[in-house]
């Protein structure tokens, strides 16, 4: 339950964060208590284009928070819990093929995922039912379309779809396993995709990526591989871009759902309650 200023509600929710906050206007902290522990941060709650907004950085204000050890649960649940219930994503991610560059933005449409041992499920056991949510699509088709519309309209169109391959990390792929990823189909590369979009389905937010290349992965560069360092200072190249792209893809965000992301657990015997 939201602690704090405990009136303070959100309707979309972005993941995802640094350099994003100063925008906001009268933003206000907020800490969520949830079943699944603290989220990554406190909240940071404000609006944008009169639209409230929740905004949380993934992996801390600080980085403290390796992909693998991010609390995904406690993040999405937290969001739900101020009002959220549309989450846009945004992440870096490495190129799989050269027809997306760096500095590419891209809303994937599938993702694969590769993770492990990260706590991936809210239906985990009694009390909770024994429930199997689709994802067949795992993205909200709505948020999708706001994200394509509106970045096309800021000047930096992102490419509409391409698979995401979500490996566990917190190490870079060999060139092989890159190459693998490639064969299977995917196009782009991250660590925080999954079980995040999953989790929100298990929620039923509306779910939307929003992936910015940073790097070429191994297997298609010839140099010495991925570095952190590389990562790093392409998003803090275009960070200034995308927070500007984020803020018109908020605006462009539906005010009524009509997706199908809100009925994702019609029918369905929970055991828990959600907030
Ligand atoms: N995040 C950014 N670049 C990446 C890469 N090459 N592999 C996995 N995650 C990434």
């Amino acid at each position: 339950s939201p602690s704090g200023p405990s009136d303070v509600r959100a309707e979309i929710g972005v993941i995802g964060g640094s350099g994003l906050y100063e925008f906001l206007d009268d933003a206000v902290t907020v800490d969520v208590a949830t079943p699944y522990g603290p989220p990554s941060d406190p909240l940071v709650v404000g609006e944008i284009a009169g639209r409230r907004v929740a905004f949380l950085p993934r992996h801390g204000a600080d980085h403290r928070w390796p992909p693998h050890r991010i609390p995904y649960r406690a993040n999405l649940w937290a969001l739900r819990a101020v009002g959220v219930r549309q989450v846009l994503a945004p992440a870096a991610v490495g190129s799989l093929t050269h027809e997306l560059p760096i500095g590419t933005l891209v809303v994937p449409d599938q993702v694969l995922d590769r993770t492990s041992g990260r706590d991936r499920t809210y239906y985990d056991g009694p009390p909770a039912g024994v429930v199997h949510v689709g994802f067949a699509d795992p993205y909200c088709p709505a948020g999708r379309a706001a994200a394509l519309q509106a970045s096309a309209a800021s000047g930096w169109p992102a490419v509409d779809g391409a698979t995401l391959v979500v490996i566990d990390g917190p190490r870079f792929s060999s060139r092989a396993e890159s190459q693998w990823y490639a064969a299977a189909g995917a196009r782009i590369i991250g660590m925080t995709g999954m079980p995040e979009a999953a989790l929100a389905r298990e929620l039923a937010l509306c779910y939307t990526p929003m992936a910015l290349v940073t790097d070429l992965d191994a297997g298609i560069e010839t140099g010495e591989g991925v570095t952190m360092a590389e990562v790093f200072a392409v998003f803090k190249e275009n960070v200034g871009r995308l927070r500007t792209v984020l803020m018109d893809v908020v605006a462009a965000l539906p005010t009524e759902r009509t997706c199908a992301c809100g009925s994702a657990l019609d029918g369905l015997n929970l055991g828990i309650e959600l907030p």
